[in-house]
């Protein structure tokens, strides 16, 4: 079949996912493999730029990849994934991107300056170029499309205004990407506050088992007015009725929302309902997680098979980019 175009996406190794990585990218992640090439990047170099991870880097690369594998992305159907160090053109094309990135427009993205106040102490150079790496990562595979969660919407544009950049000085040699969301771009964390992250201990990792799902649920605040059993609630406040929305059947969704209104059904019986519907929608990827950790090194073998698939585009285009920049 012929394939409308490539797919890129990264993820920095976080270890195991959660429902924020999965409902916001990784369900696109597999989907997209349908229509398109896809080349999916363990980021371990971006990684670097909060230094205190690096510890667990092996570890989490290897639990990430897989939930990459058990969620669905199959090297099979010509999928690409792959550690991104292991494919080092990344980093000449990152030296060469940095040469039209304007400082200010990095300086003043919003995800800098939220960078900037959580470590305030370790403010490298590295963190500054995040976004110029991560432009060199998708042009490296002169991707046309590139799942994300909102999160990473200004890094999106950004790629785009240098490609822009590099092709008006040097000739259309990069592609310039579409993000693509799903319909859960922000899921929020069991705080019902913030946008669910490791980093902020409100997740909620799809491979848990049925029991750790239903700890995780239960601590998720629902709507803060709804104090004792008998006030009635608002779904539409409740971050747990909007995880139902995604798991729940449709009919069971509108029950739940007018027993809630009414408080004909209380936030312990709701709770219990979604953490068993999440439960069973990870039961067949429990399993074939379970199957896939029985051979780490098959895990790592698809890594390695993956960067030398990788190695073969990049050395491609970082050709045609040199070639284009003039480098003799
Ligand atoms: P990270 O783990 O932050 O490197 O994110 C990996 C991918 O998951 C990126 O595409 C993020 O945009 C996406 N993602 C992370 N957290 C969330 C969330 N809470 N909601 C939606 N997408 C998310
Ligand atoms: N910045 C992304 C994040 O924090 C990870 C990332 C690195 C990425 N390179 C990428 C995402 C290329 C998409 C495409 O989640």
């Amino acid at each position: 079949m012929v394939k409308k175009g490539r797919v890129f996406s990264g993820a920095r190794p976080t270890g195991r996912q959660h429902l924020g990585n999965y409902l916001g990218a990784i369900k696109n992640y597999v989907t997209l493999q349908d229509d398109y090439d896809c080349v999916y990047s363990i980021v371990d170099l971006h990684a670097l730029t909060t230094l205190e991870d690096t510890a667990h880097l092996r570890e989490w690369t290897y639990e990430m990849a897989l939930d990459w594998l058990a969620a669905g992305m199959d090297p099979g159907r010509g999928t690409i994934v792959f550690v991104q160090s292991h494919v080092p053109q990344v980093t000449e094309l990152h030296t060469i991107l940095s040469m039209v990135t304007p400082l200010g427009k990095l300086t003043r993205l919003p995800t800098f300056k939220e960078k900037v106040r959580e470590q305030p102490d370790n403010v490298n150079y590295g963190l500054v170029g995040y976004p110029v790496l991560m432009c060199a990562d998708i042009t490296l595979y002169k991707a046309n499309a590139v799942p994300v969660g909102v999160d990473q919407a200004s890094h999106l544009e950004f790629t785009r205004e240098i490609v822009r950049t590099f092709n008006h000085h040097f000739g259309p040699v990069l592609v310039e990407p579409q993000a693509v969301y799903t319909e859960t771009p922000r899921v929020l964390g069991i705080d019902g506050v913030n946008k669910m992250s490791k980093s902020l201990d409100n997740h909620i990792e799809i491979a848990s088992s049925p029991e750790e799902i239903y700890e995780r649920v239960r601590m998720m605040v629902t709507d803060p007015q709804r104090q004792r059993r008998g006030d009635p609630g608002r779904p539409e406040v409740c971050n747990v009725f909007s995880l139902h929305q995604v798991f729940t059947p449709q009919e069971t969704v509108q029950q739940i929302d007018s027993d809630c209104r009414t408080a004909g059904i209380g936030c312990v019986d709701c709770k219990k309902m979604f953490a068993k519907n999440l439960a069973d929608y990870f039961a067949p990827f429990r399993e074939r997680r379970a199957r896939l950790a029985e051979n780490p090194d098959e895990v790592w073998e698809v890594l390695h098979r993956g960067a030398e698939k990788a190695g073969v585009i990049a050395s491609q285009v970082i050709d045609e980019v040199k070639g284009a920049v003039g480098l003799p």
